[in-house]
């Protein structure tokens, strides 16, 4: 073979490695975004109805009444001066894949949603007897666990209120951690949750069986 075809060949070798190599590369790459994609789609997935603004706010969320029912706190006003700090009926919601993983492994997982809905007292006697009945939706909290975007929250979880009237917020800030993170770290039983009160989490907790 004469010098140069010998170095056309080497050429032409190094090129169709060079090729190779890059399509390879490329392949990778997408496949490597691809699960990046995936992972992000499935924290989505897991918290549906929950969606951020750019600038961090909580747009208020939708379709949580056909979540997993946690209980209903009753806070009535008349028990309270007057002036409960969350009057009234507080109906409680988890979303479903989170409640799914409490019962498996007995702790809240990352993606975890909380939703308390205040509800007014409508009326205080029906055919069943005296008691507290639920009257109109008032207000609207949220409590979420995100290790990634709510990473220098105490214990990740981060709250938010759409106040306390309707109409309520579109969107709301992060709550300052005095506000609520501190109460609720001192005083919840599991995690940042109140689950003294929801005998539904505490039957759950841990029970079902393992994937
Ligand atoms: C002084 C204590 C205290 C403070 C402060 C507080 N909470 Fe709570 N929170 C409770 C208690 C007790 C419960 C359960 C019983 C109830 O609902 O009354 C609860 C329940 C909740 C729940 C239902 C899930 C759970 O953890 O049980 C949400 C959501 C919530 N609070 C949001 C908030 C938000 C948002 C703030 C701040 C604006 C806040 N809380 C401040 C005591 C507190």
């Amino acid at each position: 073979m004469k010098t140069s075809s010998r170095r056309n060949l080497l050429v032409a070798v190094t090129m169709t490695f060079v090729m190779i190599t890059t399509a390879v590369i490329f392949i990778s790459e997408q496949s490597r975004s691809a699960v990046a994609q995936n992972t992000a789609t499935n924290k989505t997935a897991s918290m549906p109805g929950i969606r951020f603004t750019g600038d961090g706010r909580l747009l208020r969320p939708s379709g949580y009444r056909r979540w997993t029912y946690v209980g209903t706190p009753l806070t009535p006003n008349d028990m309270n001066s007057g002036n409960a700090p969350f009057p009234e009926f507080h109906s409680v919601y988890i979303n479903p894949p989170s409640y799914d993983q409490y019962g498996k492994t007995g702790e809240f997982p990352d993606g975890t949603v909380l939703i308390k809905e205040l509800v007014s007292v409508g009326s205080k006697e029906a055919t069943s007897g005296n008691g507290y009945f639920m009257g109109e939706f008032t207000g609207l909290e949220v409590l979420i666990k995100d290790k990634t975007r709510f990473k220098d929250e105490p214990g990740n979880w981060a709250f938010f209120s759409f106040g306390h009237e309707y109409p309520l917020k579109d969107a709301a800030t992060i709550q300052p951690t005095a506000n609520c993170n501190d109460c609720h770290g001192g005083a919840a039983d599991d995690d940042y949750v109140f689950t003294q009160y929801y005998p539904v989490l505490r039957e759950a907790k841990g029970k079902a069986a393992a994937e």
